[in-house]
């Protein structure tokens, strides 16, 4: 039997969730209409044609999906906000039946002695702020201010924990170049770099005005990094390494610790033939408002993902030791990403090691298993109890080399809508039936709790 690996006291343990993936009520009490929404309702941009409207109805059932984080012991929870429920209309008009489903919901949480960490945009932007540009456009950077205001003014007294944008250059690139995700913009890239500056810059504008609006609370964001090494030692897979990394990571740290955008940027977009056009959107000042201090960085770690350059053919000389297995190893999830629980370790020494990030949270780490509940109504996730153990002792050992990281949160709490690919995917540790809309705490869930209640994996 394995040992147990004991966690520091304090560090906390939670789930995160966010709003459009389980809400639901897309449409009520005031609420305004989101790029998902419209997304989601154009035909063909979701497998099956799926939409949030109803989600795990989480609206409605929030007491409920409350209880069944106590009954699991969670120290915190993350959730996000929509903002077209704040603000149907993107800026002006408050829609106060939207802030006070939060205020419920925190002070449901506060009773329970769950701490609220919330996320202030999880990628529901109000569809009439995509019409006026998106995030392409520094307006969107603005009217981010004016929703923090409003709600940190409304929720600041209460919550402590605050996370500006979840993985910016996710929005940044499915949303803008891609096109895989509302608003789906097959754009090029400089309007995904654009959006990228903007995100950041709203980030350093909102800041200021959340400590100040909530005293005492610890301000940050959310960053996706997963592991990615080069395929080969050769110079074309070390480049596309390279540039992925800028345009996925780098860009984001390097702005965020008052650096420079990393200069592979700017290649890309004189190859394009976008120069000088395509740096304009960068005023004077911009870059220190994007690296206004903050107390903690969020990862967001879920996979390996091996960087080779596919124009070129490979050379057979060098070392290719590093090539991902076949799509069927059992090392991979169901939504096809690769289990690589070393790279939590390495990820978190780069944000460590590199950044000299002063207090990190693992704010999502998970994985897509589809197992349902048996005839005796248990679901026997252990692919998932496995994947979230192997990372747990991951974490463990960065604590004990001296990486500040003080919690991580299960992704996701419940199933739920997963993005471009509906209900396909199923991340939770709670199983959801989505007709009965009946909740079941899946055996990872079950595990989880054990982990929590004796602060120790084993
Ligand atoms: C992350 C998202 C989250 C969820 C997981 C699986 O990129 O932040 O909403 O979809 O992936």
């Amino acid at each position: 039997m394995n040992t147990k690996l004991l966690f520091p006291e304090n560090f906390i343990w939670g789930a995160a969730t966010a709003s459009y993936q389980i809400e639901g009520a897309w449409n009520e009490d005031g609420k305004g209409e989101s790029i998902w929404d419209r997304f989601s309702h154009t035909p063909g941009k979701i497998l099956n044609n799926d939409t949030g409207d109803v989600a795990d109805d989480h609206y409605h059932r929030y007491r409920e999906d409350v209880a069944l984080m106590i009954k699991l012991g969670l120290k915190a929870y993350r959730f996000s906000i929509s903002w077209p429920r704040i603000l149907p209309m993107g800026i002006g008009r408050v829609n106060q039946p939207g802030i006070d489903f939060y205020s419920r919901l925190v002070d449901e949480l506060l009773e329970a002695g769950i701490q609220p960490f919330t996320t202030l945009y999880h990628w529901d932007l109000p569809q009439v702020l995509f019409e006026a540009g998106g995030w392409p456009v520094r307006s969107t950077a603005e009217a981010f201010v004016e929703y923090t205001d409003v709600i940190t003014r409304a929720l600041g007294d209460r919550v402590k924990h605050w996370m500006t944008h979840n993985e910016p250059s996710v929005v940044a690139n499915l949303g803008y170049l891609h096109g895989e995700h509302a608003p789906g913009i097959k754009g090029n890239i400089v309007s995904a770099l654009k959006s990228a500056h903007h995100l950041l810059l709203s980030h350093g504008w909102a800041v200021p005005l959340i400590q100040q609006n909530s005293p005492g609370s610890e301000v940050g964001i959310v960053i996706n990094a997963n592991h990615t090494p080069s395929a080969s030692a050769s110079v074309p897979d070390r480049q596309t390494r390279l540039e992925q990394d800028a345009i996925w990571v780098r860009l984001y740290l390097e702005a965020l610790a008052g650096r420079q955008y990393p200069a592979e940027l700017t290649h890309f977009i004189s190859k394009q033939g976008l120069l000088p056009e395509g740096t304009k959107y960068i005023q004077p000042g911009d870059m220190e408002d994007i690296a206004t201090p903050i107390d903690f960085i969020g990862l967001n770690f879920y996979r390996r993902t091996v960087i080779r350059n596919t124009e070129v053919p490979e050379d057979q000389n060098l070392p290719q030791t590093l090539f991902p297995a076949p799509k069927n190893d059992e090392n991979y999830t169901e939504i096809g990403w690769e289990v690589y629980p070393e790279g939590l370790l390495s990820v978190l020494g780069r944000l460590h090691f590199e950044y000299q990030i002063p207090k990190i949270y693992v704010t999502e780490n998970g994985c897509s298993y589809s197992d349902a509940p048996g005839d005796d109504g248990l679901v026997r996730d252990e692919h998932r109890t496995r994947y979230l153990r192997e990372h747990l002792r991951m974490a463990h050992q960065a604590i004990q080399i001296g990486i500040p990281l003080a919690g991580y949160f299960v992704w996701s709490l419940f199933d739920n809508f997963e993005w471009a690919y509906g209900y396909s995917q199923r991340f939770g540790i709670i199983w959801v039936d989505y007709e009965t809309q009946e909740r079941i705490i899946k055996d990872s869930g079950h595990w989880y709790s054990q982990v929590i209640k004796s602060n120790a994996v084993d």
